[in-house]
């Protein structure tokens, strides 16, 4: 049995916890949109066809912004295909996912839904395929009250006022060799550049996200991030970050250490943003959107592969349907505290993604939607991190691991709400094998704070899942804490992760 100790302070802070750190993301994707959240023939849709028990569990969930539409899918989409009367709507050749795209839910329906989940939409220009122009028709389309061409074409399909999207992202991945249009850094970031400028002068409410790297694993990474930031810093408000994990050749320890990379990574592109704007003498700071992250099992990614032929264009096929186990949903809850611990610097963040595509959430054509175990830790996250981010001093025994090195078994983030006088701690057990005995110092969170109702994500079978014929095989138990004299106990079984909620009592 380890044991390892925490201290909190209210007065250690880090920053505010930006709602849109709980951000999603929805791609044209495999059954993403159709048989995913659009299903007009199952029992639970609207008449405007999107499922009613997937929007209750996205509701659930609590994700605030939500990427759209892609992905891969952005770099060569028609933002106007998806706009008119549906009947009217080109079937299109999708090439970054050899699929079909329908168009039967572009911008109108899809805002429609975010209504109804209670998230905002944060979109996507195409740099790949098309350009400054195509940018700045869809920012007067969605962003402008009427009077011209694009904001009357919109009131004429039946949104009178505007959608008002305030994030936007230019372009998506396009260090990546699979990406179209992909170019070197020099020549996006002149593209990106050139939009970001038009767009502002559209509109200057706007906050745009300049892509960064696909992956830290890039050859181009850091090098790609000082030249596109050096073209675009005093136009842009957020380099975008990408990370996806998995489990390699049964090394646990490694995998459970993830968030040590997720650390490693917005460290150090904040050294290179700080650097550029240090160059440039500019007082003006440049935050991260981690707008792509997750556990994703690349390596198994088999069934795209299978895909191919001129004739051979699937509408909605079974892609990336990753189904998570609770280590995988363990990783999850340590990457959400790896953000919250740089909250101060990443300030937009999107889970990729939200249904049936490496997602929290699945569902069966005509069937059931339920939870995976990912959805866990995201969701009571996203409900209990209020107010600020503290730094957590922690003492905690380490554990080697064949990728980072030795690694604090506990990792943990805390946040601290000081107007409603509560807050949270979310601890992750790294150790594959050991238990660990936490002691939580809540006396400088002020007199009276003790532990609340506590939970845990935890299973004898760390393989554990929840799938279509067992959906509910894994869920969260609840976690004894006690509080005596200011200090909180409590025992985190090896693979687990645990959210501690903690307030004044009395
Ligand atoms: O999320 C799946 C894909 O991963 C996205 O389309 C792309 O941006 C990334 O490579």
């Amino acid at each position: 049995m380890n044991t390892a100790h925490l201290v909190l302070d209210r007065h250690a802070v880090v920053g505010p916890v930006h709602r849109r750190l709980f951000g999603g993301f929805v791609e044209h994707l495999g059954r993403h949109i159709y048989d995913g959240i659009y299903e007009p023939t199952h029992p639970t849709a609207g008449p405007d066809g999107f499922r009613r028990d997937v929007i209750a569990l996205v509701r659930e969930l609590g994700v605030s912004t939500i990427r759209y539409p892609g992905g891969n899918f952005v770099s060569g989409f028609r933002w106007e295909d998806g706009v008119g009367p549906r009947e009217q709507r080109p079937r299109r050749l999708d090439l970054a996912w050899h699929s079909t795209e329908t168009n039967e839910v572009g911008l109108h329906e899809f805002a429609g839904w975010l209504d109804a989940v209670g998230s905002d939409l944060m979109l996507a220009v195409n740099l790949g395929t098309r350009g400054v122009e195509e940018a700045l028709e869809l920012l007067e389309y969605t962003n402008v009250p009427g009077g011209t061409t694009l904001s009357e074409r919109r009131r004429a399909n039946g949104r009178d006022e505007p959608f008002g999207v305030e994030m936007w992202c230019l372009g998506n991945e396009m260090d990546g060799p699979w990406q179209l249009g992909h170019r070197s850094a020099d020549a996006y970031g002149q593209v990106a550049a050139q939009a970001a400028r038009a767009m502002r002068m559209l509109d200057p409410s706007i906050r745009l996200v300049v892509c960064g790297s696909s992956g830290s694993h890039m050859p181009t990474f850091g090098e790609w991030e000082r030249t596109v930031l050096t073209h675009t810093y005093d136009v842009v408000d957020y380099i975008s970050c990408h990370a996806y994990y998995e489990e390699r050749d049964g090394d646990v320890a490694s995998f459970l250490a993830s968030g040590v990379d997720m650390d490693h990574f917005i460290e150090t592109v904040v050294a290179t943003a700080d650097h550029v704007g240090a160059v440039r003498r500019s007082r003006k700071r440049i935050d991260i959107s981690f707008d792509e992250w997750n556990v994703w099992y690349q390596s198994r990614f088999e069934s795209f592969e299978q895909i191919r032929g001129i004739d051979n264009w699937p509408v909605a096929p079974r892609l990336l349907e990753d189904v998570y186990s609770v280590t995988d949903a363990v990783v999850v809850g340590g990457l959400l505290i790896s953000l919250l611990r740089h909250a101060d610097r990443v300030t937009s963040a999107s889970l990729a993604q939200l249904v049936n595509v490496i997602a929290p959430i699945m569902t069966e054509p005509g069937g059931p939607a339920w939870r995976q175990t990912t959805f866990f830790p995201f969701a009571t996250t996203s409900r209990l991190a209020r107010g600020t981010s503290l730094r957590v001093v922690a003492d905690a025994p380490t554990r080697a691991t064949a990728r980072y090195g030795d690694v604090p078994v506990i990792d943990a983030a805390a946040t601290w709400d000081e107007a409603a006088a509560s807050g949270a701690v979310f601890l992750v057990n790294r150790d594959p094998e050991a238990a660990t005995t936490v002691t939580v110092d809540l006396g400088r969170l002020g007199d009276g704070v003790r532990a609340g109702d506590s939970v845990l994500l935890h299973d004898e079978d760390r393989h554990a899942r929840n799938t279509l014929a067992e959906p509910e095989r894994v869920r969260l138990r609840p976690l004894d804490v006690t509080t005596s004299a200011g200090v909180a106990t409590l025992t985190l079984p090896p693979v687990s992760w645990a959210a501690v909620p903690v307030a004044v009592v009395g």
